[in-house]
């Protein structure tokens, strides 16, 4: 695995990977921000399948986090990350740094709409904004054939399609942009980076959160009327040890429109928080 911290030898490193595949290998890229988990890794797996070259980013992008978030908490491990990326045979790391993305007198923002309001959207401001600019500077950056995400920030995916589309950044009628499923703990929570800040009680009780999901969509597949199943769903996500919820939500999978019952394309969303820490997942009703 070559890893690559500028830009100047990240074009050279992607030229010449690709000039020893013989010019026509399909380049993968997997976004990340480290503190890479079996979600990641999964990601890399997949993109192994589908293309002959793999190239992963690792960068804690400053931009997507508001100022009372985690940005100096987040947690940082290059080194084994770096190990478990070589040990799935990555081809390239690109881990530029704060001024290799963002020189001095950067003044460029991608907003996105529609997609990206309600949800994570309403609760932190400017989030979306932050992960288009970052996302399509990776585009530019790496030029890949196709880029893979985790569908656990879902949101986070339709934003990203939606950019790609409309800025023209993949190819017309390519599906560039692949969402992989969301990777478990036994308990059924979503793995992630923030997981690790959860004390040993906390990380038992956001074991609940998928459990009383799963309760909330069987029911929603019933006679319950929605509306008296998202408010239990609330009271038994609060009941199981988290201090808050940002929401508890059905919203349609693809334009993530708020939805007041459940049908055709109906997901559920939450985010909730415990401690210090926010976590986020979602289901398909089916
Ligand atoms: O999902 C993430 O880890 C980040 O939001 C991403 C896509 C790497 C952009 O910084």
């Amino acid at each position: 695995m070559q890893t690559v911290h500028a830009l100047n030898p990240l074009r050279q490193t992607v030229d010449a990977l690709r000039g020893r595949s013989g010019g026509g290998a399909r380049l993968a890229l997997v976004p990340t921000m480290g503190a890479l988990h079996e979600g990641h890794l999964t990601l890399v797996r997949r993109a192994k399948e589908l293309a002959d070259l793999v190239a992963v980013s690792i960068f804690v992008n400053p931009r997507q986090f508001g100022p009372n978030e985690d940005l100096d908490a987040y947690p940082r491990q290059m080194e084994s990350d770096s190990r478990l990326l070589e040990a799935e045979g990555v081809d390239l790391l690109w881990a530029p740094d704060g001024a290799a993305m963002y020189p001095e007198g950067y003044a460029t923002n991608i907003s996105v709409s529609g997609v990206s309001a309600g949800l994570c959207g309403a609760d932190r401001p400017g989030h979306f904004d932050g992960v288009a600019t970052v996302v399509c500077k990776l585009f530019n950056q790496v030029r890949p054939d196709i880029a893979l995400f985790g569908e656990k920030d879902w949101q986070q995916l339709a934003v990203i399609r939606r950019m790609a589309r409309d800025l023209d950044l993949t190819q017309p009628h390519v599906d560039a942009i692949i969402g992989v499923p969301i990777v478990r703990e036994v308990d059924g929570l979503a793995m992630s980076s923030r997981n690790a800040y959860l004390s040993p009680d906390q990380r038992r009780a956001a074991g609940q959160l998928n459990a009383a999901m799963r309760a909330a969509i069987a029911r929603l597949g019933g006679a319950d009327d929605a509306a008296a199943v998202m408010a239990d769903l609330k009271a038994a996500i609060l009941a199981a040890g988290f201090d808050s919820i940002d929401y508890a939500e059905l919203r349609d999978a693809n334009s993530i429109a708020l939805l007041d019952a459940p049908g055709g394309n109906a997901r559920l969303f939450v985010a909730a928080r415990i401690g210090g820490t926010r976590l986020i997942d979602n289901m398909a009703l089916r």
